[in-house]
């Protein structure tokens, strides 16, 4: 198994069991799940589901209350080296207004402690990916709110984690923007990056190779988006989410 070529056939991530309560209030019950790499997996649900849980509990900021969580064949979340494998882009801004796009961008990568003249390069490349080269120079507080979120995606680009965590990243982001984030995730994929997004869009569950439906905590539906609409005998994803909804209503 190399984790780093990412051709290791095992996982990304590991749930065994793993409950988040917060004084007294469950916010992720019970859940096992594995997710392969090399894949866009999405986390669909919403308000209150326990998506922002689960990433942060990914990333090692929380830990579970009860449970295990591995990552890459089996690194402790929160550990330096599953840190340095990771990307998180937060549901709210993390990145410095008063900074330009650039220098957000230097922050980042000094912090994750990469030389110089190879972060110089990085950055460029990041840029063009995230096509704000015509912008670098600006500050952050001059930019429109899709560039920000934009900027945003940069900075958690700039160490070439392995596996992205996006918190909402297309929220607030007009529709042609965000195909635009949508073909950049693809293309990061096809290189060999894992990418664990969540969203309230059923349109952007339906570009995921795998979504999970997750609703108070649980998961109340996992597959690909053509099984999980065969599975609930649906024309499309939303309403086979519907359906997920209340089957779970129901037990
Ligand atoms: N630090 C915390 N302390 C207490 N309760 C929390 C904490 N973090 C999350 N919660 C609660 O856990 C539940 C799940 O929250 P979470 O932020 O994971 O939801 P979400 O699915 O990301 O929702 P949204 O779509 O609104 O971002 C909510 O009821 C929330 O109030
Ligand atoms: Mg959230």
């Amino acid at each position: 198994m190399n984790a780093d070529t990412g051709s290791f056939s095992e996982y990304i991530l590991k749930l065994e069991n793993v409950v988040k309560t917060f004084d007294g209030f469950t916010a992720l019950h019970q859940t096992s799940m594995i997710i392969p790499g090399r894949m866009v997996f999405g986390l669909l649900g919403p308000n209150g589901a326990g998506k922002t849980t689960l990433l942060r509990l990914i990333t090692g900021l929380i830990s579970p209350t009860a449970g295990k969580l591995t990552m890459f064949g089996g690194m402790e979340p929160g550990s330096s080296e599953a840190r340095a494998r990771i990307g998180y882009m937060p549901q709210s801004l993390a990145i410095y207004p008063n900074l330009s796009v650039e220098e957000n961008m230097l922050f980042f990568g000094r912090m994750y402690g990469m030389e110089e003249e190879a972060l110089k390069t990085r950055i460029d490349e990041v840029l063009e990916t995230i096509e704000l080269t015509g912008r670098r120079h600006d500050i952050l507080a001059n930019l429109s709110g899709g560039m920000v979120r934009r900027a945003l995606l940069g900075t958690t680009l700039v160490h070439r984690p392995k596996l992205l965590l996006l918190d909402e990243p297309t929220a607030g982001v007009d529709p042609v923007l965000r195909i635009k984030i949508w073909e950049t995730l693809r293309k990061l994929c096809d290189e060999g990056t894992s990418i664990l997004i969540t969203t309230h869009h059923i349109s952007e569950a339906d570009r995921c190779d795998r979504v999970v439906f997750l609703r108070s905590g649980s998961i109340i539906g996992d597959g690909t988006p053509e099984e999980l609409t065969r599975k609930y005998q649906a024309d499309d994803l939303e309403k086979a989410f519907v359906l997920a909804t209340r089957e779970e209503a129901v037990v």
